[in-house]
């Protein structure tokens, strides 16, 4: 909501868009639901979308696209080499960001795997404000390691600090002086740090780190796959950007990074991904890797289509009123839910509303998986599909053992322009009834486990049948409603 005010008090977020195309939903009855999570394993990336009310797994390519994006996808060229497409695509990055070269890929971490090929080695050490699941595998995967130095404030779950996502520039000198700067293949910030709760950082912590990396010669690389939150908070909550337009803090953010890429399946609302550098030398290797993985430099894995509707998607994200609604109805969820007790991520990120598990289901122990029962348990009682965000996403160490995660989170996804507000009060309702309920809640256990990216395909069981006890409870308390 840009500046409106409603005159009888009451604010809400208001929708700066209106819906010309719709897709119906379904709202299975909750003997469908019980069936359908224990056909998924409790695992809620297994549910099939014809059992979903609301999917709030993930904004990633399910952002609504607008009418001028769809128009654009119906013009696109289409060639192997050379097509118009690509000169548009190539033009807007550079419009916006100010950087000369582009390489598509077909999505972000396709961006990772060519980046951590090019420059992580073994013994490599990368810096981040936080990892992101695949960037932190494609390091590894490299012989690189990953050093996390989010402030402290970072990981405080609920806080009144608007840039958590902010890296730790003290505890940065320190990693370069301990292992020496050429140990460093780049330093890696990411816009709208997903996995701490979709948190900010800040434009003056990035020219802090800027001017670290530039002491030692480091390259500074932005993932940024979630700037158009971050470019929000940067705009609402840093004052002396206030005045600033979102293209200005855009350019001053491009300008202090060395390399950009992004998911285009969140940044520009499409499906793909991009690099963009003003750097020659680190451009021409990173060709010979795009060529090799992704497809010709002139669409990188990507549908022209997409990179129609991706130039388009890019122009819109440095309009305020469409960057912000993602972040205003977070809040909107937050807050409420908030008020009413349920223990959720503070202050309000992007991405999501975020949920703690771990307070919300304080009888169930770690190694019994809270984020994975909640995300379970919310399904079953409402339809809404969330991402457990927790020890389920981790890996076990060399020795089997369990890595428990700092945080057991709950994410609801909320992928934007695509729900209504009284779809988001549905899920306010639905959670908070939850939370009354909460204690009915049990654990779950793996029945079946793959050794690795357990949390896409690992099936689990109830610990004890309390979802029995949960659908009894449903059903005295809505009778024959859904
Ligand atoms: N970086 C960040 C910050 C991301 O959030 C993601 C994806 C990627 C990189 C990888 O991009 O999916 O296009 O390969 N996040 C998705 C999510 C998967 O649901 O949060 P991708």
């Amino acid at each position: 909501m840009s500046n409106v005010k409603f005159y009888y008090g009451g604010n809400v977020p208001l929708e700066m868009h209106k819906v010309r195309i719709v897709q119906k939903l379904n709202l299975v009855s909750i003997e469908r639901r019980l069936e359908a999570i224990k056909e998924a394993g409790n695992n809620t990336f297994l549910l099939k979308n014809r059992d979903v009310f609301m999917d709030m797994l993930t904004d990633s390519g399910v952002n609504a696209m607008s009418d001028k994006q769809l128009a654009a996808m119906m013009e696109a060229d289409d060639s192997y080499a050379g097509s118009e497409t690509f000169t548009k695509l190539e033009n807007k990055i550079t419009e916006i960001f100010g950087k000369k070269y582009f390489l598509p890929a077909h999505q972000g971490r396709a961006c990772e795997n060519i980046l951590s090929q090019a420059f992580v080695k073994q013994g490599s050490v990368i810096p981040m404000n936080y990892h992101f699941t695949t960037s932190k595998a494609h390091v590894y995967l490299n012989g690189g390691t990953v050093e996390e130095i989010i402030i402290d404030e970072g990981l405080n779950i609920t806080s009144e600090y608007p840039f958590k996502g902010n890296m730790n520039v003290e505890k940065l000198k320190a990693l370069i002086t301990k292992h020496g700067a050429e140990k460093i293949a780049f330093v890696r910030l990411e816009a709208g740090t997903n996995l701490i709760g979709g948190q900010p950082f800040s434009l003056q912590n990035m020219k802090e780190v800027h001017t670290v990396c530039k002491d030692f010669d480091i390259m500074l690389i932005l993932d940024a796959s979630l700037l158009a939150d971050n470019l929000h908070f940067i705009k609402t909550r840093e004052e002396v950007c206030k005045n600033m337009s979102i293209r200005e803090i855009t350019r001053a953010m491009a300008d202090l990074s060395d390399v950009i890429y992004f998911s285009a399946r969140k940044l520009g609302c499409a499906r793909g991904g991009g690099i963009c550098t003003n750097d020659k030398a680190v451009y021409l290797k990173l060709r010979e890797l795009v060529t090799l993985y992704e497809g010709f430099l002139t669409y990188g894995g990507m549908s022209v289509r997409e990179m129609e509707a991706i130039v388009v998607g890019l122009d819109e994200t440095m309009d305020e009123n469409m960057i912000n609604q993602g972040p205003q109805f977070i809040e909107y969820m937050v807050n409420e839910l908030k008020k009413h007790g349920v223990p959720v991520v503070t202050p309000a990120g992007g991405l999501g509303c975020h949920i703690n598990a771990m307070e919300f289901l304080s009888h169930v122990p770690q190694s019994q998986y809270p984020a994975g029962a909640l995300a379970s348990a919310l399904y079953l009682v409402s339809g809404v599909r969330g991402m457990e965000r927790g020890t389920v996403s981790e890996q076990r160490d060399e020795n089997g053992n369990e890595t428990f995660s700092n945080m057991e989170l709950l994410r609801l996804a909320m992928p934007r322009r695509v729900f209504t507000l009284s779809q988001v009060n549905y899920a306010i309702d639905r959670i908070r009834w939850l939370y009354e309920n909460r204690k009915l809640v049990g654990g779950l256990t793996f029945v079946e486990e793959p050794p690795i990216l357990r949390f896409f395909f690992g099936k689990l069981a109830t610990a004890s049948d309390w979802q029995t006890e949960l659908v009894a409870k449903f059903k005295a308390d809505f009778g024959d409603n859904l």
